[in-house]
Parts: C-alpha cells; sequence; structure tokens
C-alpha cells in the first residue's frame, strides 16, 4: 500500500478516504476544525432576531442576526448539561430557552437567566462564564455568510483567493443573487467528498451518468448524451487556487440544465444584461457571467451558476452525509421568469431531482466500494489533463486545458493533503506557498 493518503506529484489519492472513520475523525479536526464552512445567505436572515439553525462538520450551530446588524454563530448545546438549545430549522426569537432545565440566552449567546439561581447556586453562577461557544470567525462574501472555528485562519477573502475573480460577475456584479430557502434536506449514503470532488470539477461525467436526463431534456447540453460527442476546444476551462476551491467554466453556456421554453426565456435576459455589463465591467467578465460555472468552495460548499443550484454536504459519518440544496437565483430577474426557474431547478438539482439522483447513485458506490479491504489501499486516479495544467496571462488560480479535465481534483486534495499533513495553519501555509508548481509539475 502506497504511504501517502494523497499523491500530489502523481494526481492520485487512497480511496480508503471515503470510508474510513478513522480518516473522518481526523478530517473533523484537521479540514471542518480548520476552514471556512458555509452557513447560510443574509437574505434568509435580514431582520434582528432571525435565526437558522444549520451544520458545521458534525456540530449543530445557531447562526442569528444580531441588534446591531452583525451576525453571530454558537454551538446549539446548552453550557448546563449540553442539550439541544434551538430544535428548530429557522425562524425568529430574541432569545433560547433550554428545554431540560430552563436556561436562557439571549440571541447574543449571553446567559441572562437560570431558574433559581440564587437558592440554588448561592449565588456563585458566575453567568458571564456561561455564554454559549461561540463561533471564532465569522465573514461574508457578496451574502454567503461562512463560519470558521480557528481563530488563526485566514481571512475568508484570503481563503477563496483565485476563485473570487469568476464568482464575482454572477454573484455580485450582476447585481448579486439570493437563495431561496428553507434548504431541501436529504440524506445519502456517501462520504461528504464524493459531491464535493465531482462538482469541483467533473464535466467528464455529464454526457454518460446523465445520458438518460440529457435525452428527455432539451437542455443546451443534450448533445453530450450518451457520450456522443465531446464539447468542442474551447468549450471551457477547469480552475483550482491554493486552498483547494475550484470550478468549471463552460462559456456562454447560461440556460444550463434548464429546457424548453424556459431556456429560450433565460438565454434572453442573461444575453440582454451581458450587453449590460459589457458598459460597465467590461466584454471579459461580463462574458464570464453568462457562462455555466461548476465548483465547490473548499471543502464542502458546492455550487452550479446559471443551472441555480447551491449546496452544502454536511458530514454525519464517513458514509453518511446530509444534504442541503437551495435554488440561487439573479435578485433582479422578474418574479415570473424567478419562479420558472425555481420550480426548474427542483426539478433537476432539489432533492428529488432527475439529476441529482444520477449523481448520488454514483457517490454511494464510490463510498460502498471503498470498504473492501483490498479496494481501500488501492489508489484513484485524477490525471486527467495532467500535463496541461498552467498559469494564464489573464485567468487567475492554476488553470487546466479544456473543459474536460481532473485539474480541480488535483488542486482540491492537494490542499486537503496539507490540512490532514499539518498541526496548525501556520505549517498549512508553508506547505502551499509553492503551491502552482506542485500541481504543473505533477506527471503520470
Ligand atoms: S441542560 Fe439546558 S438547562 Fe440544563
Ligand atoms: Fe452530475
Amino acid at each position: 500500500m502506497e504511504d501517502k493518503l494523497i499523491n500530489i506529484a502523481q494526481g492520485k489519492q487512497r480511496h480508503e478516504m471515503h470510508a474510513s472513520e478513522a480518516i473522518f475523525e481526523q478530517e473533523m479536526d484537521k479540514v471542518f476544525g480548520r476552514c471556512w464552512l458555509f452557513l447560510t445567505h443574509e437574505s434568509l436572515i435580514p431582520n434582528f432576531g432571525d435565526y437558522v439553525v444549520t451544520r458545521m462538520g458534525t456540530d449543530e450551530v445557531i447562526v442569528s442576526r444580531q441588534r446591531d446588524g452583525s451576525i453571530k454563530a454558537f454551538l446549539n448545546t446548552c453550557r448546563h448539561r449540553g442539550a439541544q438549545l434551538c430544535p428548530n430549522e429557522a425562524g425568529n426569537a430574541r432569545g433560547f430557552v433550554c428545554a431540560y432545565h430552563g436556561w436562557a440566552y439571549g440571541s447574543n449567546g449571553d446567559l441572562q437567566s437560570v431558574p433559581f439561581d440564587e437558592q440554588l447556586y448561592d449565588g456563585l453562577l458566575d453567568k458571564c462564564k456561561n455564554s454559549l461557544h461561540e463561533v471564532a470567525k465569522i465573514d461574508s462574501f457578496y451574502g454567503f455568510i461562512y463560519g470558521c472555528f480557528d481563530q488563526d485562519a485566514p481571512s475568508l477573502s484570503d481563503y477563496l483567493g483565485d476563485v473570487k475573480w469568476y464568482l464575482e460577475p454572477y454573484m455580485d456584479l450582476s447585481g448579486g443573487v439570493e437563495l431561496i430557502g428553507p434548504p431541501g434536506r436529504c440524506l445519502i449514503a456517501a462520504n461528504w467528498k464524493t459531491p464535493s470532488e465531482n462538482f469541483v470539477g467533473d464535466a467528464y461525467h455529464v454526457g454518460w451518468t446523465h445520458s438518460s436526463a440529457l435525452r428527455s431534456g432539451g437542455s443546451i447540453f443534450s448533445p453530450l448524451a450518451g457520450n456522443s460527442v465531446l464539447p468542442p476546444e474551447g468549450a471551457g476551462l477547469q480552475i483550482t487556487s491554493k486552498h483547494g476551491s475550484g470550478l468549471g467554466v463552460l462559456w456562454d453556456a447560461y440556460a444550463g440544465v434548464h429546457d424548453g421554453e424556459l431556456a429560450n426565456e433565460l438565454m434572453a435576459f442573461g444575453l440582454a444584461k451581458e450587453q449590460r455589463l459589457i458598459k460597465e465591467i467590461g466584454a471579459e467578465r461580463a462574458r464570464i457571467y453568462r457562462s455555466h460555472l461548476n465548483g465547490t468552495i473548499f471543502p464542502n460548499n458546492s455550487f452550479l451558476t446559471c443551472s441555480g443550484i447551491f449546496k452544502a454536504w454536511q458530514p454525519r459519518s464517513a458514509n453518511s452525509t446530509e444534504v442541503f440544496s437551495w435554488v440561487m437565483v439573479e435578485k433582479d430577474m422578474p418574479s415570473d421568469l424567478k419562479e420558472a426557474f425555481t420550480k426548474s431547478v427542483h426539478r433537476t438539482f432539489g432533492v428529488a431531482g432527475y439529476w441529482e439522483s444520477d449523481d448520488n447513485d454514483n457517490m454511494e458506490s464510490e463510498t460502498y466500494m471503498a470498504k473492501g479491504h483490498q479496494a481501500k489501499k488501492k489508489m484513484l486516479n485524477s490525471q486527467m489533463g495532467i500535463s496541461g495544467d498552467r498559469i494564464d496571462p489573464v485567468l487567475p488560480g492554476v488553470v487546466g486545458k479544456s473543459a474536460i479535465g481532473e485539474t480541480s481534483y488535483r488542486g482540491y486534495y492537494r490542499f486537503y493533503g496539507d490540512l490532514m499533513n499539518s498541526d496548525s495553519w501556520a505549517e498549512v501555509s508553508a506547505k502551499g506557498d509553492n503551491w502552482q508548481d506542485q500541481l504543473i509539475k505533477a506527471t503520470v
């Protein structure tokens, strides 16, 4: 067995990482304990007291809008005996009262009252020392709110690094997007990395895995059905970044997976906005706005712009993941178009969507097969396009040569390996000093 979990120089990973509980435990410390994790969107908690309950790794957290407009997040566990504090998924509250013995906390996490505290604690209970456990760092980009347990992590902006340049046209310069909640939630019998790696950069599976979906719908991707053709030369790119986030670009594919009359309406909307944006932000970035991006913000937050899905793959165990799915839509889309778009997103990539279920079968089989005593010791291959990774004079990040490749896989697992082999962010950062060279020099 190869002793390395991740072989950066050859673009390989040990299959065991998709099923081992021991590796999962390490990930909760070294990946989910250190990285920026998606929590919610500004549009879902606009007012003081609005909150959602979501997950960071295996922990539940309450994310709450404060009186001053800022956002805080806390572990959803009572400081007394650790009962779940808030049993709801979302709501508006000035505070939270524990159902077990009645300790009451403000929406800012302060412990405000304890039943009979004078009589039962002899006045010795220091409420100031029993506030809810607060998530160390909270920040947002374009309304997307992230939290991080590690005070030493880089800023969210530095963490996102080169992928920001690609996200800005659709998520911000377009006039912004919103997420439509509450999220659809479902459990899949798959390791959290299997869908994360798929979304970070797998255009390879589309014509094959989604063959029947492509045949039954009439989307712009339908010609790929059954692998009858490759996307033409120059149809797209793959990008990866220092901290593992990455994406694939399909140029000018604004209608995404949507079909029929809706696809025509979307193309007209996208084209009109692109014309406006060319004047405001230049042709290059306006084209990115109207191009389809599939991506993952490392470690577990994936999206398809234009197709309109936004996901968090929440780890439950090495072979169980809870999927949170929101619709992502441009704020200024006319309401009837927005409604038709939302229904189409649910039909394709919602929890029972016909594209989604194609993917889940693959995620579950990758995970199941990794339990094999012999199979788990073998290395998986992500070498596609390995000789073509390069630095581009205009496009940020390490850039792969075509629409179908595994550049983003290699970047994702390069960073994952650094996290798993380091004891601190200082060590992770030092290992990543020459991250572009590590990827560009890799070979089969
Ligand atoms: S566990 Fe919450 S008040 Fe006792
Ligand atoms: Fe897929």
